[in-house]
């Protein structure tokens, strides 16, 4: 088992991996990333997370055309680091050229890609309920690109760590609820399932995708309409997902109690769902 690197071609230790000071997308941020998890050393909806990429550079701009040589280091990483339980973060950038904040025509992107073993969150945080906390919502306004433009996100998911919160719960002047710093955001409200819908406010989460399918499965709607900060006080249950937690039940939010204060019903149906689906697209879980 190797935790291994990709690098404009060629793959090697992660220590070795290098880039240029130069690279935009060291200083500007000027670049797109993804991060798509192995199970059993599978790729879990691969074409999904590039097909959002690919859409993310068509927005900002970059000329390549990517999709069919990232689905291939994906599956040599997967297959040379020989881990099961694991993620590949990829990376693309605008590419390297004398800092100038006017992004240049015509530069060669740089690709880079990782593969590390995922440790699986604790169990104990499933059975009871993990914490979030609220935070302004200060990000840019095109969300549902995937950039690594990320400093609202850090500063916000820093804050909410150091509560000892899974993630934050991001709200905008209007009180509207949109996601969390690395994880979209469901509640149960009188009965039903809501979630922001997608556009520029929100990252399409590709999990965020499978828990809409897995509800459809329970023979639950989903309704993709945006809630405020007073909806999610009074609801019954609250849940992120993303990559790595799949769907994980939120029981309090600022210290506040939602619904019966432990994981709910709704949540744990889902979740059961979406490892079928996961079981039957990778044969594993
Ligand atoms: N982030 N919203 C935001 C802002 C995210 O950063 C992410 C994922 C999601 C969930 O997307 P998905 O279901 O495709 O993982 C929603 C990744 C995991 C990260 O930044 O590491």
């Amino acid at each position: 088992m190797t935790e291994l690197a990709y690098v404009n071609g060629a793959y090697m230790p992660i220590e070795q991996a290098m880039v240029p000071v130069e690279d935009r997308g060291m200083q500007f941020g000027d670049s797109l990333y993804e991060v798509v998890r192995l199970y059993g050393g599978v790729p879990f909806r691969d074409r999904g997370h590039l097909e959002r990429m690919q859409a993310g550079a068509n927005v900002v701009g970059f000329e390549t055309d990517f999709i069919a040589q990232l689905r291939e280091v994906i599956g040599v990483l997967a297959s040379r680091s020989g881990l099961d339980d694991a993620f590949v973060y990829l990376q693309v950038t605008r590419g390297v050229c004398p800092r100038i904040h006017a992004a240049p025509d015509g530069l060669e992107p740089t690709v880079i890609a990782t593969v590390r073993a995922f440790d699986r969150l604790p169990g104990i945080l499933y059975r009871k309920g993990a914490s979030a906390y609220t935070e302004p919502d200060i990000r840019w306004g095109r969300r549902d690109v995937k950039a690594t433009t990320l400093l609202p996100n850090i500063l916000a998911a820093t804050r909410v760590q150091k509560k000892g919160g899974y993630d934050a719960v991001f709200f905008e002047e209007d009180r509207v609820v949109t996601e969390g710093t690395v994880s979209n955001l469901f509640a149960v409200i009188d009965g039903e399932i809501r979630t922001h819908p997608v556009g520029a406010k929100i990252l399409a989460g590709i999990t965020r995708g499978a828990t809409i399918e897995a509800a459809g499965r329970a023979g639950l709607n989903v309704r993709e309409e945006a809630f405020t900060l007073e909806d999610l006080w009074h609801a019954e249950e609250l849940f992120f997902t993303n990559t790595y937690c799949e769907v994980l039940p939120v029981v309090t939010v600022d210290e506040r109690t939602i619904g019966e204060g432990s994981p709910g019903p709704v949540a744990g149906t889902l979740l059961e769902h979406f490892k079928n689906i996961v079981r039957e697209e990778t044969g594993h879980h």
